[in-house]
This record gives C-alpha cells, sequence and structure tokens, in this order.
C-alpha cells in the first residue's frame, strides 16, 4: 500500500465533518468535539473527535482509529474499501499500478469513458423518473402503486419509466448531444441487423441497479401487463460499468445493516429488496436474473458473518438455494434457508400478510444442514442407492468448508439425519481430496512446456511397421480436447445452442481431461437453468486448468460471433467428436483382435462398417 496516498486522503478528510456526513450531530466542546458514539447505546456524549489529529475515540465502548476505521467500521466496509471511499469523497483519484506508459493511458481512457458511462446513467435514471410522473403515464404510476410502491418507494429506489416506442430514450439523448455510441456501450440503444439504433427498454417501468457506492449502474425494466411473447424482465447487457457476476441489488443499502447475527438476507429478486427493506428488514440483497456466484458470496463474506437464503419452494428454487448454500458454506458463512411456499416470495408475502409475516418466516428459518438433509431425501430417495447418493452429494457440497472442524462435525450430522456411516462420509471426503491434488498435479503437468516434437527421421526409425490392419489415424488426445474446449466457447457464448448441446451431449460421453470437465460443467449449470452464470463460474472452477482458462478468457468462438457461425462451429465439432469416438472404437477393435481367441470375425465387420461411416 502507498502510504503517500493514504496519508494525501487523510489530510484532505476532515474527521469532523466525515462523522457529520453520517448523520451524526457533532458539538464543540473545548479543543475537541463530542457526540453520542455511533457504535454503542448511550444517553450522554462519550464520543471524541479530534480533527487536528484526524482521531476519534470512544470512552463508552473504547472504539478508536482514524478516519478510515471510522468508515470501515460505520460502513462496514473492508480496509481498501474504506480508502477508495475517502478518496473518492476527497476528488483524489486511485493510484493504479502500470508497466508502460501505454498501459497508463490506455487504463486512463478506460476510467473516462466509465466515467462517461457513469454521467450519462444519472442522467437516463432522472429522465425515467421524470417521464413516471407524467400525466399520460398514469397507468405506470398506477402500476407500480399496486405493487406497493408509493412516493417514497418510488424516491428511494428511483423507479420510472421507459415509454412505449423505439426511439424515446434515442430522441432524449440525441436532444442532450450524448454520444449514441455511448448509449449502446451502456445498454440503453442496441443495433438491428441494420447497424440502426433503438431503445432496449420500452414500456418498462424502470429500476435502476447500482453498484457498492450507490451509482447507478444498469437498469432492470419490468413489464406492466402480463405478456408471454416478451421477458417479464430486461436487465441491462453487461457493460464497462455493469457484471452481473459480481453486482448484488441493494448491497449499497444494505452493507451496513449485515453486521451482528443476522446476516445477510439473499432473495430472488429486486422486488424482494425493495419489499423487505420497506418493511425495516434492510438487510436484504438480490442477484440480479442469475444464480448466486462466488464473487456475490465473496462480496457477502466481507460484509457479514451470516447469512439467511429465501427462496421460492419449486424445485427450481430448491436446487437454487441447494447450490447458493453450497457456496455460503465454502466461504465459511453459516447459511440458514426460509423456503418459501411455492409462487410466493418476500414482496407477496410482506403485501398479502403483512411484514410481520415474513419477520416470522425468518425467525422459523432453518438451518442449512436441516435444509439439505430433506433436500437430499427427497431428490434420491430412501432406498440404499438413494441415500448413498444424497450423501455423495452431501460431502460435494461440503467438502469446501474451510474449517476441518466444523467441515468434519458437519458431515456427522448430516450422515446422521441421512441415516448413514458418518465414516463412510470421511473417507468418502478423504478420497475426494487425494483424487483433487493428483488432478491438480497432472494439470500443473500439462501446463509445463511440452516437450520438443520428434523430428520425421525419428518417428520414422521408432514406428512400428505399419501393419496391414492400419486404417485408422491415431487420434492424439488433443484433438478431442480441442473439440471440447471449442464446444465450451459455444455453449458459454450463446444460449440457445447451450441448450442444444446439453441435450446432445450425454454426461458420460465427455473426455475426463480438464476440457471435458469444464464442458460437463457448463453444460450442467444450462441443465440447470443457469447459463448466465456458467462462464463465470466454469472460470472460477477451472483456473488450475490453463487450457479451459484460455478458452474462456481467450475466445475463439464469443458472444460477438454470429449465431450462424456459431452453429455451424457446433455442428462442426459435433461430427468431429463422432468421428473421433469412431476413430477410438476402431483402434479398441484392433487391439481386441491382437488378444488371443478374439471373435476376428464379428469385430472386422464392425471394423468395416465403422470405416463405411467415415
Ligand atoms: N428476472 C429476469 N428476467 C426474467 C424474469 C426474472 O432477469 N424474465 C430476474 C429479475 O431480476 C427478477 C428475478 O429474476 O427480480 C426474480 O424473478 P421472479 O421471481 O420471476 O420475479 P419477481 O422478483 O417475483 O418479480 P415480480 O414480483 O415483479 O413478478
Ligand atoms: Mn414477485
Amino acid at each position: 500500500m502507498d502510504d503517500g496516498f493514504k496519508n494525501q486522503v487523510l489530510e484532505r478528510t476532515d474527521i469532523v465533518d466525515l462523522v457529520r456526513s453520517f448523520g451524526v450531530q457533532v458539538r464543540k466542546s473545548g479543543q475537541n468535539y463530542t457526540c453520542l458514539c455511533p457504535f454503542h447505546k448511550e444517553k450522554s456524549p462519550s464520543f471524541s473527535l479530534n480533527p487536528g489529529k484526524g482521531f476519534f475515540h470512544c470512552f463508552g465502548c473504547q472504539a478508536s482509529g482514524t478516519q478510515i476505521d471510522f468508515v470501515m467500521r460505520h460502513e462496514n466496509m473492508d480496509f481498501l474499501g474504506a480508502l477508495h471511499f475517502l478518496a473518492r469523497r476527497a476528488g483524489i483519484s486511485i493510484p493504479e499500478r502500470h508497466n508502460s506508459p501505454q498501459e497508463a493511458a490506455a487504463a486512463q481512457a478506460a476510467r473516462s469513458e466509465k466515467q462517461k458511462i457513469l454521467e450519462l446513467l444519472e442522467d437516463a435514471c432522472r429522465f425515467f423518473e421524470g417521464q413516471l410522473r407524467r400525466p399520460e403515464h398514469a397507468g405506470a404510476l398506477a402500476y407500480a402503486s399496486s405493487r406497493g410502491l408509493d412516493d417514497d418507494a418510488l424516491k428511494k429506489f428511483r423507479v420510472g419509466w421507459a415509454p412505449d416506442g423505439f426511439d424515446n430514450i434515442l430522441r432524449w439523448a440525441d436532444a442532450l448531444k450524448h454520444p449514441r455510441e455511448l448509449l449502446v456501450k451502456a445498454g440503453l440503444l442496441k443495433l438491428n441487423e441494420k447497424n440502426s439504433v433503438y431503445d432496449l427498454f420500452r414500456a418498462r417501468l424502470m429500476f435502476p441497479i447500482w453498484d457498492d457506492e450507490g451509482r447507478v449502474v444498469a437498469f432492470s425494466g419490468r413489464i406492466i401487463i402480463e405478456d408471454k411473447n416478451v421477458g417479464k424482465y430486461i436487465n441491462s447487457p453487461e457493460s464497462p460499468v455493469f457484471t452481473k457476476s459480481l453486482l448484488l441489488y441493494g448491497f449499497n443499502l444494505a452493507r451496513k445493516n449485515m453486521q451482528g447475527e443476522q446476516g445477510a438476507l439473499i432473495c430472488e429478486g429486486q422486488m424482494d429488496v425493495i419489499a423487505c427493506h420497506r418493511a425495516g428488514l434492510s438487510h436484504a440483497v438480490a442477484p440480479l436474473g442469475t444464480a448466486l456466484t462466488e464473487e456475490h458470496v465473496r462480496k457477502l463474506r466481507r460484509a457479514a458473518k451470516a447469512a439467511t437464503l429465501c427462496f421460492d419452494a419449486d424445485p427450481a428454487g430448491l436446487r437454487a438455494a441447494k447450490r447458493s448454500l453450497g457456496l455460503l458454506l465454502a466461504a465459511g458463512l453459516p447459511a440458514r434457508v426460509i423456503t418459501i411456499p411455492a409462487g410466493k416470495d418476500p414482496d407477496e408475502i410482506i403485501r398479502k400478510q403483512g411484514p410481520e409475516a415474513l419477520r416470522e418466516a425468518i425467525k422459523n428459518s432453518r438451518d442449512c444442514l436441516d435444509f439439505l438433509a430433506e433436500q437430499l431425501r427427497k431428490e434420491h430417495g430412501d432406498s440404499t442407492t438413494g441415500r448413498a447418493a444424497a450423501g455423495s452429494e452431501a460431502m460435494e457440497l461440503l467438502s469446501s468448508i474451510p474449517d476441518p472442524i466444523l467441515l468434519s462435525s458437519m458431515l456427522q450430522d448430516i450422515a446422521e439425519r441421512l441415516h448413514l456411516d458418518p465414516r463412510a462420509l470421511q473417507d468418502g471426503l478423504r478420497n475426494r481430496h487425494a483424487q483433487q491434488r493428483s488432478r491438480e498435479r497432472r494439470q500443473q503437468q500439462q501446463a509445463a512446456p511440452a516437450e520438443p516434437s520428434p523430428t520425421l527421421g525419428e518417428t520414422q526409425a521408432t514406428a512400428p511397421l505399419p501393419s496391414p490392419l492400419a486404417p485408422v489415424q491415431e487420434a492424439t488426445p488433443d484433438a478431442e480436447s480441442n473439440v471440447e474446449l471449442i464446444l465450451l466457447q459455444i455453449a458459454v457464448a450463446n444460449e440457445d445452442l447451450a441448450h442444444e448441446l446439453a441435450e446432445a451431449l450425454p454426461a458420460g460421453g465427455l473426455s475426463s481431461n480438464p476440457s471435458g470437465a469444464a464442458l460437463n460443467f457448463v453444460l450442467s449449470l444450462v441443465h440447470a437453468g443457469d447459463w448466465a452464470a456458467a462462464a463465470q463460474a466454469a472460470l472460477a472452477r477451472f483456473k488450475q486448468s490453463p487450457s479451459v482458462m484460455k478458452a474462456l478468457a481467450m475466445p475463439e468462438y464469443s458472444a460477438s460471433s454470429t449465431p450462424e457461425i456459431l452453429r455451424k462451429a457446433a455442428s462442426d465439432c459435433l461430427a468431429k467428436r463422432l468421428s473421433l469416438t469412431r476413430d477410438r472404437r476402431a483402434r479398441d477393435i484392433m487391439n481386441a483382435l491382437k488378444a488371443p481367441g478374439a471373435d476376428a470375425r464379428t469385430l472386422l465387420a464392425e471394423l468395416q462398417q465403422l470405416k463405411a461411416m467415415k
């Protein structure tokens, strides 16, 4: 950490101003300033501020520190978060490390583009807010109020209206001279095939999406008249300022309310978050149209010590809850679960039964193991094999718990709930860890530079004489991996094709290389309805494998390839896979033919057939 930067931030931050900016009443008393301590309950002020030294101290609870400590504690931020918060507040730019002047220039350009996008989105948010108040859009306002959004809520959550039509945003932007390219980058306008632009959000109630500091970085728009032909919600596409897998709706508001035992309340949608905050449950957040990701959980872990998951009790909701629990536990966050009767959500409960009903549900939330055991029993059944499968899935879900003692006691606990022998789960886990370690070793070896390939002369000298039965080319193991890596790129680039691939490729038929494992992983997320999170999740999970990382991070095929190109590549790959499988079978046959007592006639007939299919 650059101390110069830190000192500059501290010098430019008046501690009295800072504390006042959080709504604390501060009075002068002699050299110092005093107030009621914001960190503990008290009736007479024992919190003292020293502006000269930039220091606070509470004689009641002994809290003390600098401006940075104050923000860390008050806003529940980590050190860097608080430092950057104060730097921005003081208008000091945050230093970055760059290796070359070109890199520095590129970073500067990216920063100013980001800045421009943020300003544009803030303007757009005001435009939408204004539209919602116009008399001709009274229907939109009526819908908002039917959803329990009163004036306070509309203001607090800055709800707006994107008028019907293809060029309202466009004309607004043109009038204000916002460049159209910037609107496309910010996700407000879309390009059609003829390269002309149109509004992405039409006739939708607009919810701005904030980043951790409360800046508008995207929108989520909801239709107000049910229509099966369009998505209920449209969210802004990802942009230089918006990454779905990182963003939790409401986090900027909720972060400081996540301390203590209650931790974070994780809901499914933004209407739930709004309803919860209005009901005083101001520790609620929700991912935006994706499943919870590892990045989300990392963010939560920095702010909270526990989490409660609030999920719809339909099968998809229950599966999502199970997966999310695994992530929370792996991050060391104790988790509880509320399942809400199918089809209902916190928003609806609060609206129909009042906030008390949801509070009650939170009070009655279940411990994660209780939920997991029941869910696994339901999914796998009570037969011996079913219980074994439940046990191995439980082991899988719990295996990443960082604290070994907790892990062991949780394994014991879940084994008892599933009527399994706890030792079997412990042993299974040890095996798994051993396998993982050897897999990692293999991947490291793969990552090492390849041996130089033999020259032609050497190959000829050592190669066996061609057998009369050698119709089949030796398929290098790489051919199969390469095909899988391309399929992986296609699966994360295009949702429709991903579903087709998930149908076309049976899980058991993929290679045991990292490429096959990654493809299998992505397709199973697709199968579970979680395409949007698949790429990020695979990146996180296969970071040990250079080939998978390269395919995902620097893909040949991506969302910017046309669907036609992707489709063609997918069908080429499927054809290639088929031919590789045939080659492999042919090799197996040839080996079988060498074995004593082989049924040569049948084997040769099959070989002929395979050749005919080429
Ligand atoms: N979502 C989405 N696209 C859809 C449907 C949902 O992006 N077509 C996202 C939204 O962020 C939404 C969340 O998934 O908030 C949860 O979806 P759902 O439970 O269907 O919506 P609700 O939040 O219950 O919305 P509402 O109450 O307005 O119907
Ligand atoms: Mn709802």
